[in-house]
């Protein structure tokens, strides 16, 4: 089976008491047992539920991995693999990552002794240099959010495995579609279920995928110890949303390419991050790696702030909104929104400026998205 054939069949079995081709809505927190501790698999929604199972059974197949774990969100993922370290655990990730999993470590787990260095993952050498002292877990993100950039995910898991840390791929952004971390030797997958899988801007909910059996056990105790388990109706909604995915991304894809040409040759744009692109500096790695480019473009305008403010205000298609992959496209303004949560000293080292506007190409009508963005860009 391919892969639009297995996001709508795969953990979607009819329901075998009515016929309905759509599995029900399980929305119930406890299960009735026959006797003490005998019962159908299920005993208390926060640790399992059948449509958490069936979402898990869709997400692994598409992620090509044998197992999966939902979650509340995508933090509430991350959450979870973070608490199975200990005191005195170090984590390395690249130096562009969303600033709310930044913030997780910075001001949570920072204060149960995990701390977090960030390095520059696009440079092999700093990361075995690195791996060398033997961190507990390397998390990456490729592509980054904001900047898009795309670290050699190969490269980087043959160097964990050969110094034994976990590898952990953030792949949001991509989408299992575009690319398949498991495939490139991670050891564990973490989504944002809110974007792209969800798609429609109605639902939050995260998932960690993997091959390895204890691992699974580990993510699946952690949620119900930890109470980061998503609703039922949140995990039937991801679902749903599951089954358009192929054709979302490729419509996404589409649009984002036509917007970051567009906004390349516009005479206020200073720079365009968009993989895509032949000027992207890792172009030639994400076509290695990636299936296709995704629906994030980030653009460095040449204008001043109140400037950008403005214009971003001022969109008739693109919402001025935080978040991304949802049908409709957003821009927004990742130092005073989605990464205010890094300080503007790291945020600039990192080449994250000011300047710097993120938007999520939805999947309107290319002409319409361009026309908006020729307007409100005359007009400043
Ligand atoms: C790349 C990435 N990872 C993780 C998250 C966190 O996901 P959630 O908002 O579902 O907790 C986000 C949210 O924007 C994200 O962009």
């Amino acid at each position: 089976m391919k892969f639009s054939t297995k996001a709508i069949h795969v953990g979607q079995i009819p329901d075998p008491g009515t016929g309905a081709i759509i599995p029900p809505i399980y929305m119930t927190s406890t299960y009735v047992q026959e006797a003490p501790d005998k019962h159908k698999g299920y005993d208390y929604t926060r640790a399992g539920n059948p449509n958490f199972t069936s979402l898990e059974q869709t997400l692994a197949v598409l992620e090509e991995g044998k197992y999966a774990t939902v979650f509340s969100s995508g933090l509430g993922a991350t959450t979870g693999l973070i608490s199975n370290l200990q005191t005195g655990d170090m984590v390395i990730a690249g130096n562009d990552l969303y600033g709310g999993t930044f913030r997780l470590f910075d001001q949570i787990f920072q204060n149960f002794g995990v701390s977090l260095l960030n390095i520059d993952t696009l440079n092999l050498e700093e990361v075995e240099n690195v791996l060398k002292q033997q961190p507990k877990m390397i998390f990456l993100e490729s592509p980054t959010n904001p900047l898009l950039k795309i670290s050699d995910l190969a490269a980087i898991n043959k160097l964990a495995k050969k110094y034994k840390v976990l590898s952990v791929v953030d792949n949001t952004f991509a989408t299992p579609y575009f690319q398949n971390p498991l495939n490139l030797g991670a050891d564990l997958v973490l989504h944002s279920t809110t974007k792209y899988m969800g798609g429609h801007s109605d639902v939050i909910g995260g998932v960690v995928i993997t091959n390895n059996k204890v691992l699974k056990e580990e993510m699946d105790f952690t949620r119900m110890a930890m109470g980061l388990n998503p609703s039922p109706f949140d995990t039937w909604l991801i679902s749903r949303g599951l089954k358009t995915l192929s054709v979302r991304m490729d419509k996404h894809a589409q649009n984002a390419l036509s917007v970051a040409g567009f906004l390349e040759t516009h005479h206020r744009v200073r720079k365009v991050y968009y993989p895509g692109l032949s000027s992207h500096p890792q172009h030639t790695l994400a076509k290695k790696q990636m299936k296709g480019f995704g629906g994030i473009v980030s653009v460095e305008f040449d204008l001043g702030l109140e400037q950008i403010k403005k214009l971003i205000s001022s969109f008739q298609v693109f919402s001025l909104a935080e978040s991304l992959g949802g049908v409709e496209s957003l821009v927004e303004h990742p130092a005073s929104m989605t990464h205010a949560s890094i300080s503007k000293e790291k945020r600039e080292r990192n080449g994250l400026s000011d300047g710097l506007v993120r938007f999520s190409v939805g999947i309107e009508d290319e002409d319409d998205l361009i026309e908006d963005l020729r307007i409100q860009l005359s007009l400043i």
